[in-house]
């Protein structure tokens, strides 16, 4: 069993708050489906008060901390403030609006720019993921490493597949061509920090996606890196807060998953 820091405390009951109107909310959704207008603004309604019960929540545990939220943006301490939570209320939001049981709260404390905890919670399956700098990571106060896996051809990677008005299709189609014919499967669950997560979890081998945000990837990265595997840019750069693009995997699939992925032509002016 884990000992828990004050700080993976904090963001715990944070997600664990958010995670209840989540909950009430999804059970919602499935009911407006069938409502000529659906249920979209009942699911921005729904992102935006778990948003709020989060920044709530946080504030008051650690009132000169800065915020970077998905729906909110940057606290106004956000350049002076030497620790920064970056939170996704929603991660999967086309997922939740659908009725598709795959989403997740996360959030990630950022210290002087560099990234030491992580919380992803998939309320409906009930799984934890945290991780802290130098502590490991854990599924439901379980230890969790990422796979031992060595040979692309017994992989499953996870992906994201660009959408209307979002993302570059021929690069993504090219990856795709090059990866699905190396590996035994390619799988878009549409939430990226469970991707992350179940790659730190040894569930996925790797994990690439291009036009991400921070709050999409912080708390995942965390869990990768303490599970003991690997996080950069696609190319091999080292992965950023403003980083276009992201590759996880675990220990020893970086550098041939990275190999495959085509470099994207340059866009001509
Ligand atoms: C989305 C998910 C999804 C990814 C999208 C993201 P959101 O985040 O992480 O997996 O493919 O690009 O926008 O909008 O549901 O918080």
């Amino acid at each position: 069993m884990a000992t828990r820091s004050a700080h993976i405390n904090v963001m715990i009951r944070a997600a664990d708050k958010a995670a209840r109107t989540l909950r009430r909310d999804y059970g919602e959704v499935a009911n407006l489906q069938v409502s000529r207008k659906g249920p979209a603004d009942f699911v921005t309604a729904a992102d935006l008060k778990a948003e709020k019960t989060l920044r709530e929540e946080l504030s008051r545990a650690r009132p000169d901390y800065a915020l970077l939220m998905e729906e909110s943006g940057a606290s106004a301490n956000h350049a002076t403030a030497e620790r920064c939570w970056i939170v996704d209320p929603l991660d999967g939001t086309t997922n939740f609006l659908h009725g598709l049981p795959h989403f997740a709260i996360s959030i990630a404390l950022e210290e002087r720019g560099e990234l030491i905890a992580g919380v992803v919670f998939d309320p409906i399956k009930n799984e934890l993921y945290y991780a802290e700098k130098g502590q490991g990571a854990y599924l439901n106060d379980r230890r969790i490493r990422v796979s031992s896996r060595e040979r692309l051809d017994d992989s499953v990677i996870a992906t994201g597949i660009p959408f209307l008005g979002h993302g570059d299709r021929p690069t993504f189609l090219a990856e795709l061509d090059a990866v699905s014919g190396a590996v035994a499967g390619v799988r878009r669950w549409g939430t990226a920090s469970l991707d992350l997560a179940y790659v730190a979890a040894g569930r996925f081998d790797g994990f690439w996606e291009r036009g991400l945000s921070s709050w999409d990837v912080s708390a995942g990265i965390v869990l990768v890196r303490e599970a003991g595997g690997q996080v950069s840019e696609i190319g091999g750069k080292a992965f950023r807060r403003d980083s276009a693009s992201i590759l996880a995997t675990n220990e020893t699939l970086h550098r041939s998953l990275n190999r495959l992925l085509p470099v994207p032509a340059p866009k001509s002016a």
